[in-house]
């Protein structure tokens, strides 16, 4: 009972005020006797929010408040993806946890609804858009949004398919080689598998065996599309680059080893962050300038200043859902308008800080337009001087990709 009450405790903070999930669930795991089931158990109930919303709707007349809403999706979820607990030993549970946690007067109302989802699941939508919302469960007008710029087929390939499940690994080959890696993989037992397209990456199966290797700055987790992000800016011996939405840092430290005598800055808006920057070129033993910017002001001294600006902007996040379950909670279609607008200002920001000659590396982790090229193409619209190389829309095929999107422009005068 001790982890179920604390897995509603974190999913009321993610609900009810908005919590970030990592963040409630690093505030409140200690609480817990089994670490690894609640964190499953939290994750897992916001992986299939729309399919348990939708389960709910269709087994109500009204839409029960949030306490209630937060038992009944905990009690739907072990129900049908806990195949470790019997149907009627979960649903006892959750009426339980409701009269522990002040509901006992909605106990019988939770009892009944979770009886009948055991006899009976709800039929699905008619309509396939609307279907496919429920069984990849991801919001409605998103799912719309991707057959509208995807077609139906491939959104439904890309919504349903098994994510990768291992981490992504990159050598540092400037410091050590592939073979020694390798060699130290295989003395911790460790399991791998080269990366097909990129030479001095792995996919590794995550273990705590693996901290010690990672601690010593010789190699580290790295997305594919980061990598792939980076190598895109064609970093030469003694570029200056400018990484303008930094932090944790991911891209400045991998642009940083790509040749040699380069210079990083990296900025961010938040202060917490940039400490995270800073910690990270530690343990790669990269001299990063870490500095605090609000990319979407126009600086005036940093004009003209560099040979790669990097606009990695704050996006929906949606290209990461798999490994992110609660970028999908909140999103409303209106902040997506919100977010292109501030994307298209730091572009036109960095766009000014590369000299001529120079490149700009637009990139984001999502996979709508709007957020995407749409942007690329308003900026090449308004503005003379700059010509557009190329861009890829990658998606969360299962190859090991996410949804991410990059374009490079090239300062013409
Ligand atoms: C997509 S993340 C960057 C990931 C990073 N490039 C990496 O590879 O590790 C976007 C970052 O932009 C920062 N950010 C958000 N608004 C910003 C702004 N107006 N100016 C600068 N940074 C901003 C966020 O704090 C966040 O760290």
């Amino acid at each position: 009972m001790n982890d179920y009450r604390a897995v509603y405790d974190i999913l009321s903070e993610i609900y009810k005020q908005r919590a970030f999930a990592s963040i409630a669930l690093s505030r409140k795991i200690e609480s817990a006797d089994n670490r690894d089931f609640v964190t499953r158990f939290v994750y897992g109930v916001l992986a299939r929010d729309v399919e348990l919303n939708w389960y709910i709707g269709a087994l109500t007349s009204k839409k029960p408040q949030n306490s209630v809403l937060i038992l009944l999706k905990m009690g739907m979820y072990c129900v049908e993806y806990m195949d470790s607990v019997p149907d009627y030993a979960a649903v006892n549970t959750i009426v339980e946890l409701a009269k522990k946690v002040g509901k006992s007067a909605s106990s019988g109302f939770v009892n009944g609804v979770l009886k009948s989802f055991c006899r009976a699941r709800p039929a699905l939508p008619e309509d396939r858009t609307a279907a496919l919302s429920v069984t990849a469960s991801v919001p409605l007008w998103i799912v719309k949004a991707y057959v509208k710029q995807y077609g139906f087929d491939k959104t439904r390939e890309f919504l349903t398919v098994a994510p990768e499940e291992r981490e992504h690994m990159r050598v540092d080959v400037t410091r050590t080689t592939m073979e020694r890696v390798k060699s130290e993989l295989d003395a911790l037992g460790a399991e791998y598998a080269p990366d097909p397209a990129l030479d001095d990456c792995l996919f590794v199966r995550n273990s705590p065996k693996l901290k010690k290797l990672l601690d010593s700055g010789i190699c580290t987790f790295q997305s594919r599309c980061s990598v792939l992000c980076c190598n895109a800016a064609g970093v030469t011996d003694g570029c200056k680059i400018l990484d303008m939405c930094a932090a944790p840092g991911g891209k400045s430290v991998c642009l940083a080893s790509r040749a040699k005598d380069v210079s990083v800055t990296a900025c961010d808006i938040y202060h917490h962050r940039l400490e995270l920057i800073a910690a990270y070129a530690r343990r790669m033993r990269r001299d990063i300038d870490v500095r605090l910017m609000d990319a979407t002001e126009y600086n005036a001294a940093m004009a003209s200043q560099y040979d790669i600006v990097l606009c990695d902007v704050p996006c929906s996040n949606l290209g990461v859902a798999a490994k992110k379950p609660d970028v999908y909670l909140f999103r409303e279609p209106s902040s997506i308008d919100a977010l292109a607008e501030e994307q298209y200002k730091i572009l036109c920001n960095g766009a000014k800080y590369v000299r001529v000659g120079g490149e700009v590396i637009y990139s984001t982790c999502t996979l709508l337009k709007e957020e995407n090229c749409d942007v690329v193409k308003r900026f090449m619209r308004d503005h003379r001087g700059y010509t557009f190389i190329d861009s890829c829309q990658y998606l969360p095929d299962g190859s090991g990709t996410d949804g991410f999107f990059v374009a490079k422009l090239r300062r013409d005068s």
